[in-house]
């Protein structure tokens, strides 16, 4: 398949009647999860870039990149030849935690590979003074082993934010503030207190600040929480606040400038550690290393996933705890075939100037985008983004759903977040003929909504 001149191209159904029978095998014995569409995959057929191919052999555009966790979209040659240079082993993954990985004398001069990615990590991550990492399986897990850290040094309170997404382990989950199917039933960690997530444009509305009558001035929710007059809880008792610099799940929301400052402020003032969950939004995706580099924040620890292809708790020296075993897993850091794909990820990041390219790119991505939404006052409340990290608000759910279903008949994968957004996250290499194709068929869409 040739990028440059590939274009989606819906034969049959979608899905046909190939696609069909891999759908229903997979409903016959899955467990029923959050499957959007009937989007299929075939691994074994042409894909290049954000282009890929079904079994019925229906090309489509993937501008959703495996909700982030494909940065480059599919078959990236850099990608495929590091896989291809590993070649195959068993097992694939080892034991990490416990034992080491090599892949021959010299690690500076040999196939990238667990220690390699490390010391990327950091390499990245260092800029905001991370200085190291514990890597596990997922985004849970990252967020899981954050709070974790947090919680050893003292203080149980936790602070979250309304429309926060965090995974969906016990303890990520009771942090969970996007949508009640999520949380419903399952028990949670206690003393999670939760605030306004304050993403206003001039004056704050969110309740993030109010006027405070008993202090006489403006507090934001979190100063008056802690304040030793009119506050209910004791600082000192605060073990972390947790924050998405973009919010992903929760709707594509993009967080106030003067809010993260605030939030960095009052960790400094009150030593409560800030962690940045970063799964969605980390990784180059807003045209930075990290979407907290937008703000003036600095947070004590990071949780990445999904485009790092594992995943990682990135943290200040003193949030690590020095005594063995209080932090571990068994294949955590000893996932072969996905820590050479991350280091080589993080390596055409640089190579390929792809912070630029997603801070180009989305910027000319939003103004298209923009310029749609205008023709459509009634149907579209507002298009942002941050890099590629970008989205389209409807005024309804009904109309983001006919959009997400249409632009997907088209052959053009977008996914929904929040109640009534459209996300959209090409990959991070996008060049503008992709981005032109996937506002004509969402103009198409919406013509007809
Ligand atoms: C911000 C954020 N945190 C955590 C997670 C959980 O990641 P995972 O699904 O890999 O466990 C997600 C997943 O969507 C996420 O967007």
């Amino acid at each position: 398949m040739r990028r440059d001149s590939a274009k989606p191209v819906i034969k049959k159904g979608p899905p046909g009647p190939n696609g069909r029978k891999w759908v229903s095998l997979h409903h016959k014995y899955g467990a029923t999860t959050t499957h959007a569409f009937p989007f299929v995959w075939d691994i074994t057929k042409p894909a290049a870039g954000p282009f890929c191919t079904d079994p019925d052999g229906n090309v489509f555009m993937d501008f959703n990149c495996n909700v982030a966790s494909s940065p480059f979209g599919y078959n990236n040659p850099g990608v495929i030849s590091a896989i291809k240079e590993a070649g195959f082993v068993d097992p694939v993954k080892m034991a990490g935690q416990d034992f080491y990985l090599a892949t021959g004398k010299d690690p500076h001069n040999s196939l990238e590979i667990v220690a390699n990615l490390q010391e990327r990590i950091i390499k990245i991550s260092k800029p905001l003074g991370l200085k190291r990492v514990f890597l596990s399986n997922s985004g849970a897990e990252a967020v899981e082993n954050a709070i974790k850290l947090c919680y050893a040094r003292g203080g149980s309170y936790a602070f979250t934010f309304l429309g926060g997404f965090h995974g969906r382990t016990l303890g990520a989950l009771s942090l969970n503030r996007s949508k009640a199917v999520h949380r419903r039933g399952y028990p949670a960690i206690s003393k999670v207190v939760e605030l306004p997530y304050c993403k206003c444009k001039t004056h704050c509305v969110c309740g993030w600040r109010i006027y405070k009558k008993e202090l006489g001035r403006e507090v934001t929710a979190l100063e008056e929480m802690v304040d030793k007059n009119v506050g209910k809880i004791d600082p000192r008792e605060g073990a972390f606040i947790i924050v998405e610099p973009v919010q992903g799940e929760g709707g594509y929301n993009i967080g106030n400038k003067e809010f993260m400052s605030d939030l960095n402020k009052l960790s400094k003032k009150h030593k409560i550690p800030i962690i940045a969950d970063e799964v969605q939004s980390g990784v180059g995706r807003t045209g930075k290393w990290w979407a907290s580099e937008h703000f003036d924040f600095e947070p004590s620890i990071i949780s990445a996933a999904k485009a790092l292809r594992v995943g990682a708790t990135i943290g200040k020296e003193e949030m690590f705890p020095k005594e063995q075993g209080r932090i571990s897993s068994t294949w955590g850091a000893g996932d072969i075939y996905n820590s050479i794909v991350a280091c080589k990820t993080l390596e055409i990041i640089e190579k390929q100037n792809l912070l630029k390219n997603a801070e180009k790119m989305g910027s000319y991505y939003v103004k298209r985008l923009k310029e749609l939404g205008e023709k459509y006052p009634e149907k579209v409340v507002e298009v942002r983004g941050l890099g590629l990290m970008d989205a389209i608000e409807f005024s309804s759910r009904d109309d983001r759903e006919k959009v997400e279903i249409e632009c997907f008949k088209k052959g053009l994968i977008t996914l929904g977040c929040g109640y009534r957004t459209l996300r959209l996250l090409p990959p991070l290499d996008v060049r503008t003929r992709e981005l032109d194709i996937s506002v004509e068929i969402l103009e198409q869409v919406m013509k007809k909504l």
